[in-house]
């Protein structure tokens, strides 16, 4: 299925007759050919696309803030006058924005939604996160100015596509509410032509054409009946009419003339970093030592992992794999807590242990600086979720050795295996120990919480000695 053509009309500027753009360029793009469907949005919290568009008292299923919130724009669309259909506008928007993150939302909702044809978007004279997001999406952004001042505030327009990295093609500048009646000596004769020589200069592109400032477009938003009618069915003899025309002209034939679409751009995008992100699974997957190096227990099987409490990487995240959940805690009271009675595996402690591992990190590492095997130091620290240290204990690796029940398995094979170097000492390097879920210990494998865990491993090495 196609994909619709999405038009963005947006400055910062506000009262520049954005609005009144958006709402008469869906009429005279349904005017120019019926059978191509028209979707009109806005972000504006004065309701003049539904006052305009809505026919009857419906209450509506929904606005634009549902759509920002994810649900299907075919669910809350509405079939308004004209033949232009609209999504209605939101008293909600300010609400839930501040659950809005990322310029990418609005994109992804039209993107998996059925609209075809044009979409057309009215934004607020505002950079904030929904302009962003009607800009992200846009494959046409319509920038009306109408002074050397709106003009000097599409900078920022242009710096937001930059920042994106987005190209900065769907740009252009279209000079509004321009008073015919001033003219000046010089190259440029109007304020149309100093508009576009002032656009030019800046390397701004521009649309063909301007939209004329006229008494009697103004009128058809301010009269005492207060309705607000299209300049296509109330000012036909205006020059505001033939401007509008012409510039749905220019939109109409972009439309046929370009196959791509920024929506098409923005889901291949998506399916390429779902791909990226199952491939890194694999790969980490792949790389997965299969034994805990602790009990030697065999925890990565094809089938799953099983019985794993813990995962661990090294620092230069060269080695990772699992600890089965009893030997990790029962190697860390042994050594470390030094626990003069018996922790068995049903003791509160235990349990008490498992329960705040969940919110740390563990880091063994070694301890202050190293000489030889025997005057060797191994820390072990505890951070918390932020990365910040909870606490550090720090034992002599020979107290190790002779520590009782230790045989080739425990600590010293676990260290031989990820920290002990070539020289028989302990390196630089770190280990970086996290609990895992038990009902799904490789979601740690996943980017969604293995990019957090390298995040922690790099400010928990910062802190390091
Ligand atoms: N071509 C025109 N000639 C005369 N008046 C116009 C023209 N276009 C718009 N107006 C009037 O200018 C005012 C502002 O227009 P509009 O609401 O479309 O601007 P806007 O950029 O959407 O404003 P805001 O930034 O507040 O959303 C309205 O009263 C409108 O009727
Ligand atoms: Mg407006």
């Amino acid at each position: 299925m196609a994909h619709p053509y999405v038009v963005t009309i947006s400055s910062e500027k506000g009262g520049v007759g954005k609005t009144t753009l958006a709402t008469n360029l869906a009429i005279y793009l349904k005017a120019l050919n019926e059978e191509l469907p028209v979707t009109l949005l806005s972000f504006d919290n004065h309701f003049t696309v539904d006052r305009m568009f809505r026919i009857g008292r419906t209450q509506g299923r929904g606005d634009v803030a549902d759509l920002m919130n994810g649900r299907a724009a075919e669910e809350i669309i509405e079939i308004g006058q004209y033949g232009v259909q609209f999504i209605p506008s939101s008293k909600n928007l300010h609400q839930i924005r501040d659950r809005i993150k990322n310029s990418d939302v609005l994109a992804r909702v039209l993107a998996a939604s059925a609209l075809e044809g044009i979409v057309i978007i009215d934004t607020r004279p505002d950079l904030d996160v929904y302009t962003q997001n009607a800009l992200f999406a846009a494959d046409r952004v319509i920038v009306p100015v109408k002074d050397a001042p709106s003009l000097e505030n599409c900078r920022n327009l242009y710096d937001f596509f930059d920042s994106q990295q987005l190209s900065r093609r769907p740009l252009r500048i279209l000079p509004c509410l321009v008073d015919t009646r001033i003219r000046f000596d010089g190259p440029f004769k109007d304020t149309y032509q100093l508009l576009k020589g002032y656009a030019i200069n800046r390397g701004y592109r521009c649309m063909e054409g301007f939209v004329a400032k006229s008494p009697k477009v103004e009128s058809l938003s301010t009269n005492p009946e207060g309705k607000i009618y299209p300049v296509l069915t109330h000012g036909r003899g205006t020059d505001v009419h033939v401007q509008f025309t012409h510039l749905a002209r220019q939109i109409y034939l972009e439309v046929i003339k370009e196959p791509e679409r920024r929506l098409g751009q923005v889901q291949r995008e998506e399916e390429q970093a779902v791909t990226c992100r199952s491939d890194a699974f694999v790969a980490r997957r792949l790389r997965l030592e299969s034994d805990c190096p602790l009990c030697g227990k065999q925890l990565v099987e094809a089938q799953g992992i099983i019985n794993a409490g813990y995962y661990w990487e090294t620092s230069d995240q060269a080695l990772c794999g699992y600890l089965d959940d009893e030997c990790f805690s029962e190697a860390v009271f042994r050594h470390f807590y030094r626990s003069k009675r018996e922790i068995g595996t049903t003791d509160p402690l235990r349990e008490l242990f498992r329960e705040s591992a969940q919110r740390s990190y563990f880091v063994l590492r070694r301890g202050a600086s190293t000489v030889n095997f025997h005057r060797q130091q191994l820390a072990f620290y505890r951070f918390d979720e932020e990365g910040l240290e909870v606490s550090c204990k720090i034992i002599d690796l020979k107290d190790l050795e002779s520590s009782p029940g230790v045989a080739k398995q425990g600590l010293t094979a676990l260290l031989a295996r990820t920290l002990i170097e070539g020289d028989g000492l302990l390196g630089d390097r770190f280990l970086l120990i996290r609990r895992v879920g038990s009902d799904l210990p490789e979601e740690i494998l996943y980017d969604d919480l293995h990019q957090p865990f390298l995040g922690a491993a790099v400010r928990i090495a910062s802190q390091l000695p």
